[in-house]
């Protein structure tokens, strides 16, 4: 009988769901994307709903349900820093200690009854507690395509870990060091964030983003003052300066004095100052990162090295160590969040049973199925809505589809792409995606201003043929998930040498809306054998225009989370300026699409990122 294991990654932020069977990930989401909410860190019940739905079974016919931390260890760290804190600790700690207490006093049971609620039976068996950055580690090396390799995961905080190293062989994850909180790395980019004026655990990608504009004039300031980092890739921070101990702010007037300006203010103009501080905290995390893949190449002697936690998301990081050539090849987790823990709690428990590695699907290097993992909706589906609805639209063959769609593109339209299941981790990746003509120099400004309505300094991010990657992009090695960069080759760059906010809109090179100030981008590599129809978009653009490369970015709107359903993807495309809306084999064109009726003012409901 087939063994179905569910984990569940909840009440921090990112909440999600994941079903495992017989080393197979049947289905995976984030409960953002059922909510509504962003980065939703409620009980998952939609996403579990989902999960069991997908492989048609029910909360009996688990052999096992498994959570990604362990709320007692969790609550231990909260007592202990919040006691060594002073104070301003005990003044938050009497905030947050009744809705700890009620979850610490009975994890188990809050877990099951919440279970019961979503109406789908009851477990059999009781909740297994899984620990934060091994879930995190297991959904870096389990799924990846190696027998053995080395593991870091970095993030803010789980119980007490904050970076940890392990050593993956078929079944088994061995931790080979660690370091706990306070000492962080995601906390000390997250108090950049927050100095710089973006919501920390979801604005540092912004400051990422900000970072080639700015000079690292800071960076040696950090390194004296903030941090101290080891020769054997350990480092720990100077919490004098940090207020994070303390209570809710990331930091506080010691660190405020040290550089000598106060915070900036959310939504506010961003200066040259703001960016060379990002410029600084990149380049020394970037310095962490590559002592800490040192340290773990030393410790396990592997060639290779999978990674997650939320610093793995950081790609420029990712790019920097790719090009150090400490390891032959890197793997990282799509899910690098929390909402991946969800993932690798489960594989956790599958590989414990079985004592088998994973299988990848054919053609396939490993097994997270392209990160496609989500809800899908069938052309029937689609076409009931649309004619409940009464929108306008054409019902192609999959060819005519696709060569309607290359032609849009390559006339200048914005495409919304809504294609086979959703993704699973925080990026599109041509399943819920918007589309753009890379060559277009409008296009970056059209598409962050008039459809992303968000700040323009941010970069877009291409796709392209894995075949033809390297004609384009100095790219080391294959990159699906869209989380490592590369710079763009030289032969598409145009002479621009200004790297200053207000040279956003510079032609750099042959494909401006993806060409980011140092000439970077961030690359998904496209494979035919992952996701066939996404390839065959790029090869008929690469017919009509010599590019196999697409502008890509995340079906949504600025604060808002990705698209799930044809219903939200409609939503989207009526409320932006999105051209032409590509719902599986069918078509919407904005000009044949009634107003919406009663819309609201959607700019008000959804809050800023
Ligand atoms: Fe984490």
């Amino acid at each position: 009988m087939r063994q179905y294991h569910l984990g569940i990654s909840a009440y921090y932020h990112d909440s999600a769901a994941a079903l495992i069977s017989e080393g197979n990930i049947i289905a995976a989401a984030q409960q953002e994307r059922f909510s509504r909410i962003r980065h939703d860190s409620g009980f998952p019940a939609d996403a579990i709903r989902y999960c069991l739905d997908e492989a048609g079974i029910a909360l009996d016919d688990l052999a096992s349900v498994s959570f990604y931390d362990a709320p007692n260890l969790k609550f231990r760290r909260l007592i202990s820093s919040f006691a060594s804190a002073g104070p301003g600790g005990l003044a938050v700690f009497q905030q947050v200690f009744p809705q700890w207490i009620r979850w610490k006093a009975r994890p188990e049971k809050r877990l099951l009854s919440a279970l019961r609620e979503i109406n789908r039976g009851q477990p059999k068996g009781g909740i297994t507690f899984g620990t934060h950055h091994r879930s995190h580690a297991a959904s870096a090396f389990y799924p990846s395509p190696y027998d053995s390799a080395a593991v870091l995961c970095i993030d803010g905080v789980g119980e007490w870990q904050t970076t940890s190293i392990w050593h993956g062989k078929n079944t088994d994850l061995t931790l080979k060091n660690a370091i706990s909180y306070p000492h962080s790395l995601g906390l000390l980019y997250s108090a950049f964030t927050d100095f710089c004026g973006f919501k920390v655990d979801s604005g540092e990608y912004k400051l990422m983003g900000l970072a080639p504009y700015g000079e690292p004039r800071y960076a040696q300031k950090i390194l004296d003052e903030l941090i101290t980092l080891r020769d054997d890739g350990s480092f720990s921070l100077n919490m004098k300066y940090f207020a994070f101990l303390q209570g809710r702010n990331m930091v506080g007037e010691k660190f405020e004095a040290l550089f000598g300006r106060p915070k900036r203010q959310p939504e506010s103009e961003i200066t040259q100052d703001d960016c060379d501080f990002a410029a600084s905290i990149q380049k020394v995390a970037e310095e962490v990162v590559l002592g800490l893949a040192r340290a773990a190449k030393k410790m396990t002697g592997e060639s290779r090295l999978c990674i997650a936690g939320g610093v793995a998301l950081n790609c420029v990081a990712n790019g920097c160590l790719s090009r150090a050539e400490i390891f032959d090849e890197i793997w990282i987790q799509p899910a690098a969040g929390d909402a991946g823990c969800a993932l690798g709690v489960a594989l956790e428990q599958d590989a414990k049973h079985r004592q088998k590695r994973m299988i990848p699907a054919s053609g396939h290097r490993d097994a997270m199925q392209g990160a496609y993992l989500g809800p899908a909706f069938s052309d029937d589906e689609v076409m009931r809505y649309l004619d409940e609805l009464g929108a306008p639209y054409q019902r192609l063959s999959e060819q005519q589809m696709l060569n309607t769609t290359a032609d849009a593109l390559a006339s200048g339209k914005v495409v919304g792409w809504f294609q086979g299941r959703m993704e699973f981790g925080p990026r599109a990746l041509g399943a819920r995606s918007i589309l753009g003509d890379p060559r277009n120099v409008e296009m970056q400004k059209t598409m962050n201003l008039k459809i992303k309505f968000r700040e323009s300094f941010r970069p877009f991010a291409p796709m392209v043929l894995a075949e033809r990657a390297a004609e384009f992009f100095d790219v080391r090695q294959e990159s699906p998930y869209m989380l490592v960069v590369s710079d763009v080759r030289e032969r598409w760059l145009k002479p621009v040498s200004s790297r200053h906010l207000g040279s956003i809109n510079d032609v750099r090179s042959t494909m401006p809306a993806i060409t980011h100030v140092d000439n970077s981008a961030r690359v998904q590599t496209v494979h035919p054998e992952i996701n066939p129809l996404l390839a065959q978009l790029l090869q008929r653009f690469d017919d009509m225009t010599g590019y196999p490369v697409l502008v890509n970015t995340s079906f949504n709107v600025r604060g808002e989370p990705i698209v799930c359903t044809p219903a939200e993807a409609y939503l989207c495309f009526m409320r932006t300026n999105i051209d032409l809306l590509v719902l599986g084999n069918c078509i919407l064109r904005k000009e044949d699409q009634p107003a919406l009726e009663n819309d609201t003012d959607w700019r008000t409901e959804i809050a800023l990122d």
